[in-house]
Order: structure tokens, then C-alpha cells, then sequence
């Protein structure tokens, strides 16, 4: 019979991955915690309808990347494994009226969301961001947190070759006339562009700025107008005030008019932070103001601006200093050498780690004495105890401490009173800092 595995562009993470991933969960929620944000957690579908009415009908999410399906339960509901996070939490921000308790909500999640994509390096179908969505203030002193944040999260994981991009896409009330533009001037060209381009140009002419195909991507240089020349004075205003504040916080950044970024709740501000150590798929991070969304969701009109960031993305950027061990590490191993000895290494393994805090491993594989040495290097372990028959007639057990080979006999009743609390070499517990 054939083995059963995980689907196309699904991955398993294994403990030895595991362990990184937590480590940067810890730093978001930390890093969320000193900006004074707040967790959110949606659940993991919503209603199709939140996403075609919130990321848009002509998107790529939209049209293809989505895992839909119809509830007949609930009388043909289409339902949606969530593709992205902002309409779900402005979905929440109106369901329980966030906007009531606080005039500025500042939250962030970390969360698994599903697109139907090609699977390549750092592009998965199901994969992890961690995001942020300031729902409330209208102004670029907004914009330049969420931007700052974004960038300053890198920079302090030691990413380099960061480079920000950021553009303006103006507000809402430029968009038609900036459209039937764009319109006009594709339209002479627009058998020279794929199908996908041709049918979108009469739906929504923003979206072919999205197109994958290099030939499309240069006959909108050629062509297309650029957004950015037709926004409002205000519209500049705010974008001029926002690149202003990242040159005051020594953010570099790079002026990029073409970016309009493929979900059609953007406003004014567009950004993204790339890193050169990524290939193709560079994109680290991605965000936007998005000041018409509230509204169109159902809620009183409400500014917000936010950003995502690709979780498996960042790991590939940090993967480079990767010496990964395969293998969980513990503080002791017990060693156990006859089947009777079996239950006083189990009973002192739980005591051990109960009153000294010490994380503690007991052979399980009735292996060879030297097969269970083996390992208990392999776990990197600060002292073998070993149980042997001999010893275990007379109440007794060895204790080596593998760094300095030093040896004790010690009674199996009292074997946690060996060690003292700060015997315990994890390195990152608070005890441990606390102890140096
Ligand atoms: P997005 O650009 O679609 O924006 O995604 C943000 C980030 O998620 C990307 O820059 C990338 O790092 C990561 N990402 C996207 N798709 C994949 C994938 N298939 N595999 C791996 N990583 C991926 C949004 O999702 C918006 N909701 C961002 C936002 C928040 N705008 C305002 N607030």
C-alpha cells in the first residue's frame, strides 16, 4: 500500500523546528507587547462572502487561491478556510464594536492561513504569518508605526540586506477616474497581454499590475499610467509626511510607483519589506492603509493601516546560521540497566524534574550500557545516572557529571537530593539569567 503523505505545499515540523519556531513566537509576542498590542485570534473559516466582499472579486486569492466549500448545514453557506487576516479581524472589530471601547484598536496575530498557490521556496499553500492592523487614526504618524515596526522587527533579528518599498495609491475617490484612464490606455494593447489580464481589464484594471508574466508586467511599463501621478494633494500630504517620519527614524526606503499590491482594500499607503537573501519570492512582509474597509464590511467609517508577514519566509532568511540539532536536549539521562531497576528511574526522573526543575530523559529502549552512553551524549547531557544491578542490590547509583567525569555514589532513594536547583543548564530560563 502506498504511504500516505502530507498534501502539496503542507509541511511537517519536526521537534528539532520546532523549537525555533516557538523561540519566534515568544520574540512577536514580546515585540507586540513592548508597542502595546494586543492579540487576536479569529477562527480558522469565515463565510466566503467576508473575503469576496473584503480582499475583492478580481483578486488572485479570490478567483483561485481560495479553499471554498459550500455548508449545506447551514443552507448552502459558502464557507472559506481564511486565506489572509484583515478582513477576519476587521470582521471582529465590527461583530464586537472594538471601535466603541477604544477610538484606536492595535492588534496582531500569528496564525495558519490557505491559498491555493504553486508551492515554490518560501510560497506554501498552507503557511503562517504574524500581522498587525491599527484600526482608528487617519494619520501618518499611523503609517510610519506600522512601517517602523515592520522593519525594525528585522532589523533586530539581524536580518540584513532589508530594503523597503513603499508607494501611494491615493483615496478612494481617485480610483475611478484613475481607472477609466488605465483603461483607455491598455485597451489599444490588451490583445498583446495574457487572458487573465484581458478579461480583468474590464473588471478591475488595478488588478493586472498583479500579473505574474514578465511580457504583461513590461507592456504595463510601457503603457500603463502610474497611479501615484493621479493622487490628490492630501493624498501626497500624507504620503510626503509618511516618508518624512521614516527618514527621521533612519529607515531607508525606496519610492516604488508600480506597487499597488494585490488586494483591493488598500488606500493611500502601500509598502512592503524585501530581503535580497530571499530569491524570487522576496517579499518578507507586505501592508497597506486600508480606510474604506471597515466600511465596506458593514461598520462606521473607520481608518486603519496594517501589515503581514510570512512566517516560513523570515525562517528561510535566518536559516543560513542554522546548525540544527536533530536531537531534544536534557539536563540528565537515566541510564537503566536491568528490567527491575525500571520503576525507581521512572519515580525518580518525575521527582527530579518536579523539585529540582530539571529536565530529565530515562532509557526506554533497553538498550547496552553503551548504546545508552551513546545517547545520553547525544542529548548533550550534564549528568549520566546510571543504574546497574550490582549497585541496585546495595540502594545505589551512579551519578556522572559528563563534563568533568567526575563520579558518585548516591542512594536511589535520595537520588534528587544529588542536585541543587541550579544544576539546570537551560539556556533560556529565567533562573538561569537570574543565577549568573
Ligand atoms: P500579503 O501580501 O498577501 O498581504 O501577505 C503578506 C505576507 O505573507 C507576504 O509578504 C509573504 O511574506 C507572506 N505570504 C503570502 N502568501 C504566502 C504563501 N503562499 N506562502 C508563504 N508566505 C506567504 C496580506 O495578507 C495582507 N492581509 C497584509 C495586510 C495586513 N495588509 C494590511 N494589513
Amino acid at each position: 500500500m502506498k504511504n500516505i503523505t502530507t498534501i502539496k505545499g503542507t509541511y511537517d515540523l519536526l521537534p528539532h523546528e520546532t523549537e525555533k519556531w516557538r523561540e519566534i513566537e515568544d520574540f512577536i509576542h514580546e515585540y507586540m507587547h513592548l508597542h502595546g498590542y494586543g492579540e487576536i485570534r479569529t477562527p480558522a473559516f469565515e463565510r466566503t462572502e467576508l473575503f469576496v466582499r473584503g480582499v475583492g472579486e478580481e483578486t488572485d486569492i479570490v478567483t483561485k487561491e481560495m479553499y471554498s466549500w459550500t455548508d449545506m448545514d447551514k443552507g448552502g453557506t459558502g464557507l472559506t478556510l481564511k486565506p489572509e487576516l484583515t478582513a477576519p479581524v476587521v470582521r471582529a472589530y465590527i461583530q464586537h464594536n472594538l471601535g466603541g471601547k477604544s477610538p484606536l484598536q492595535r492588534l496582531y496575530y500569528i496564525d495558519s492561513l490557505f491559498r491555493r498557490e504553486r508551492p515554490q521556496k518560501g510560497r506554501q499553500r498552507q503557511f503562517n504569518q504574524f500581522g498587525i492592523e491599527a484600526i482608528g487614526s487617519p494619520h501618518p504618524e499611523q503609517d510610519a508605526e506600522i512601517i517602523s515596526m515592520a522593519y525594525f522587527f528585522y532589523q533586530s533579528l539581524g536580518i540584513d540586506s532589508l530594503s523597503v518599498k513603499i508607494n501611494s495609491i491615493g483615496s478612494s475617490h481617485i480610483r475611478k477616474p484613475y481607472l477609466a484612464l488605465l483603461t483607455n490606455s491598455l485597451t489599444p494593447e490588451i490583445h498583446r497581454f495574457c487572458n487573465t489580464c484581458q478579461t480583468r481589464i474590464d473588471k478591475n484594471p488595478l488588478r493586472l499590475f498583479d500579473c505574474k508574466n514578465d511580457s504583461c508586467q513590461k507592456l504595463l511599463d510601457e503603457f500603463a499610467p502610474m497611479i501615484f501621478d493621479h493622487i490628490s494633494d492630501e493624498d501626497k500630504i500624507h504620503f510626503e509626511s509618511v516618508v518624512n517620519l521614516l527618514t527621521t527614524m533612519k529607515i531607508p526606503y525606496t519610492h516604488d510607483k508600480k506597487m499597488v499590491r494585490g488586494l483591493d482594500y488598500y488606500t493611500r499607503t502601500t509598502f512592503e519589506v524585501t530581503s535580497s537573501a530571499l530569491g524570487a519570492q522576496d517579499a518578507l512582509c507586505g501592508g497597506g492603509r486600508y480606510d474604506k474597509l471597515v466600511e465596506t464590511l458593514g461598520g462606521n467609517p473607520t481608518p486603519a493601516v496594517g501589515f503581514a508577514a510570512g512566517m516560513e519566509r523570515l525562517l528561510l532568511t535566518m536559516s543560513d546560521s542554522d546548525d540544527s540539532d536533530e536531537n531534544s536536549t536534557v539536563d540528565i539521562y537515566i541510564a537503566v540497566l536491568f528490567e527491575e531497576a525500571i520503576p525507581v528511574a521512572m519515580v525518580a526522573a518525575d521527582e527530579i524534574r518536579r523539585t529540582k526543575g530539571m529536565s530529565v530523559m530515562v532509557e526506554t529502549l533497553r538498550r547496552s550500557m553503551k548504546a545508552q552512553m551513546r545517547e545520553s551524549n547525544k542529548r548533550k547531557a550534564q549528568y549520566t545516572i546510571i543504574i546497574g544491578e550490582d549497585e541496585y542490590r546495595q540502594n545505589q547509583a551512579l551519578i556522572k557529571d559528563m563534563e568533568t567525569g567526575q563520579q558518585d555514589n548516591v542512594p536511589i532513594s535520595d537520588l534528587s537530593g544529588y542536585f541543587s536547583p541550579d544544576d539546570h543548564h537551560h539556556s533560556d530560563c529565567d533562573c538561569c539569567e537570574n543565577s549568573d
